[in-house]
């Protein structure tokens, strides 16, 4: 089902059909490196991965992450979307495009339109974001989406602490 749509992008419910597209997106070695590694190795993995996580997700809380297509040939590209992680009170905004599609303003069109659906259909009032430290571009894009860094956080299952940005109403 579609969920939104801007100028250049649809963004989608995922589904376990995406799991080839979600194989190659979580063992991207900048996935690897700023989100970790999730043991997904086989597409059955995969359609397990989603089956149990953000499809889960949007059945249990109505938001989750999205596929996110170009609509000119309706090539996937990467993920966002809201998240509900354990450990974290706030919802946070998440995204991750394959490096091919990185640079071209993609991710913040697509954080930009999720900003805005989670501040009106959900009616939130804040909405965080999490980043490790040296992930340059997430820093960037949080900032340019009007998220302000607050302070560390340690999550469960995580080694390092990371960084927590917010946005208020
Ligand atoms: C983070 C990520 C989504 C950014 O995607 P993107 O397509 O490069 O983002 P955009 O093109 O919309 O650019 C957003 C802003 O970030 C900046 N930016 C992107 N990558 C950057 C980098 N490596 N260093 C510094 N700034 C960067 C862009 O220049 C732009 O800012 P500007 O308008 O001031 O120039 C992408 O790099 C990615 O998927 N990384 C791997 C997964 C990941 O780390 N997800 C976040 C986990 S917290």
């Amino acid at each position: 089902m579609k969920v939104l749509e801007t100028e250049r992008l649809a963004l989608r419910w995922l589904t376990a059909d995406d799991a080839p597209f979600i194989l190659e997106l979580l063992n991207d070695p900048a996935w690897l490196r700023f989100i970790g590694d999730r043991g997904v190795r086989t597409a059955e993995e995969a359609r397990k991965y989603l089956l149990n996580g953000p499809i889960a997700m949007v059945e249990r809380l109505g938001f989750g992450l999205y596929l996110t297509q170009r609509k000119l040939d309706g090539v996937p590209m990467g993920i966002c979307g809201l998240i509900k992680r354990d450990g974290l009170d706030d919802i946070d905004i998440g995204f991750a495009f394959l490096p091919q599609f990185c640079g071209n303003g993609y991710a913040f069109e697509a954080a930009s339109a999720v900003m805005v659906y989670g501040k009106t259909t959900f009616a939130l009032r804040r909405i965080v974001g999490i980043t490790s430290s040296d992930n340059a571009g997430s820093i960037r894009l949080l900032e340019k989406l009007s998220l302000k860094y607050e302070r560390m956080v340690q999550l469960p299952k995580d080694d390092n602490e990371t960084m927590l940005f917010a946005w208020d109403a």
